[in-house]
């Protein structure tokens, strides 16, 4: 969740400050760009050099500090930078001023200006912590959108044990992942993706496979999981990877390993998309050892492969089910045929005849065809943006 997300952390003088380098550890190990901004005492606890060596980025903590030659430090710009703003700690003075609009200094100054969302982890003395005014200022936040990560029990700086001490660098970065994951669109969702070639054996060393890369499904599972939903991709064998934590790959080589896979996982998602490309028909008895080479002709007996499309089609309860259909003729006639055939709610058509789309390609040139029959022409596109054009068209019509 926050991979490529860029963050102000601002950092507070209080001696919690001293877990600010982990924090800024920890968030650049989830793949975000971190700038630091501090009050002029959180600089008693934590030298700027550790923080800027850390986040690569020099350390801003006042109005007039001069940054790439720039005679102030422009506070609005670095609001609007920011995806996320983070103040931990938030010492009880900060919260206090940040309740009430104060801005003299840099820190409260960029709070003002920002307009991402705005995570405060508190940190301070129990009493401080329990005091009517700290709770009114820690309500008075939240009614501005601001949200809070609570502060953990325990020994304390002061030796007293209580609620105050700030939570754990870890714990902020899982705090706020779960947090910006609960608000997407596909939270709580389950989908369901077959991606990649499969392979039907011959004999132990030889199959009939065919040209899929695997990247159209590769990048529907990312979309999804970005979307924030749990996603299953079934996927042939491909040279590819997945980095997203949301997504489980059930590898497979054969359609009928792809069936069963399907058949275990259909009943329990959302969405599923069958952007396989699947064998038809596969070798009856593949040869247990290498079929030797002979002078006369070799034939080989096929037979129907299961169809997983056609099985959740038949299958469906709530399910929104998406396939895709590769044409050479008639295109729109047959996708529309498969999408009837199969008892589809969307089918992405791609054609061979167009430059650009199909097997291998970084791009795809798609027309979407829904079950009321309404075609969508789609330009050429790298497959991520196809994949969102997809994921458009399904969050439409699931309304979320
Ligand atoms: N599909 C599947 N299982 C199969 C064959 C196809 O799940 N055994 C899915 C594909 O993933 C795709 C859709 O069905 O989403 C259509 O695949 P396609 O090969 O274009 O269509 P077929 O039904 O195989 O028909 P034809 O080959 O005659 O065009």
């Amino acid at each position: 969740m926050l991979s490529g997300k860029k963050i102000i952390l601002g950092i507070t003088g209080g001696i919690a400050a001293y877990k600010s380098a982990w924090l800024v550890r920890a968030f650049i190990k989830a793949g975000a760009a971190v700038r630091v901004v501090m009050t002029p005492e959180a600089k008693d606890f934590v030298t700027p050099l550790t923080l800027s060596t850390l986040s690569k980025n020099p350390v801003l903590s006042s109005f007039t500090q001069d940054e790439e030659n720039e005679l102030w430090n422009n506070h609005v710009k670095l609001g609007l930078w920011a995806d996320f703003l983070v103040i931990a700690p938030a010492t009880a003075n900060t919260l206090a001023k940040m309740a009430s609009g104060a801005s003299d200094n840099l820190l409260l100054a960029t709070y003002l200006s920002a307009k991402c969302p705005v995570y405060f982890a508190p940190a301070m003395d129990l009493d401080m912590y329990k005091h009517a005014t700290t709770q009114a200022n820690f309500k008075l936040l939240a009614s501005f959108g601001n949200i809070m990560i609570p502060a953990t029990s325990g020994e304390l700086a002061s030796g007293l044990e209580g609620q105050g001490r700030m939570a754990e660098p870890d714990d902020i970065v899982a705090f706020m992942t779960k947090d910006i994951r609960s608000k997407l669109p596909f939270y709580g969702k389950k989908v369901l993706i077959t991606a990649g070639p499969t392979y039907e054996a011959i004999d132990p060393v030889r199959f009939i496979g065919n040209h899929s890369s695997g990247k159209m499904g590769y990048a529907l599972a990312e979309c999804a999981a970005n979307l924030g939903a749990e996603v299953i991709l079934i996927s042939g064998p491909t040279a590819l990877t997945v980095k997203h934590s949301s997504i489980t790959v059930k590898e497979i080589v054969s359609a009928a390993q792809l069936f069963e896979q399907v058949k275990s996982y259909f009943d329990e998602v959302d969405v599923a998309i069958a952007a396989a490309a699947v064998a038809d028909y596969r070798p009856i008895n593949p040869a247990d050892e290498k079929i030797k080479k002979k002078t006369e002709r070799l034939q080989i007996t096929l037979e129907p492969t299961e169809d997983s499309l056609k099985y959740m089609g038949a299958h469906k309860k709530s399910q929104f089910l998406v396939g895709f259909a590769l044409e050479t003729e008639n295109e729109i006639e047959n996708a529309k045929g498969k999408l009837q055939r199969k008892n589809l709610d969307l089918i992405v058509l791609n054609s061979l005849n167009d430059t650009g789309a199909g097997f291998r390609t970084q791009t795809n040139k798609v027309t979407l065809i829904n079950a009321s029959g309404t075609i969508n022409p789609q330009e050429l596109k790298p497959k991520k943006e196809v994949a969102k054009d997809i994921f458009n068209h399904i969050r439409q019509a699931l309304h979320v």
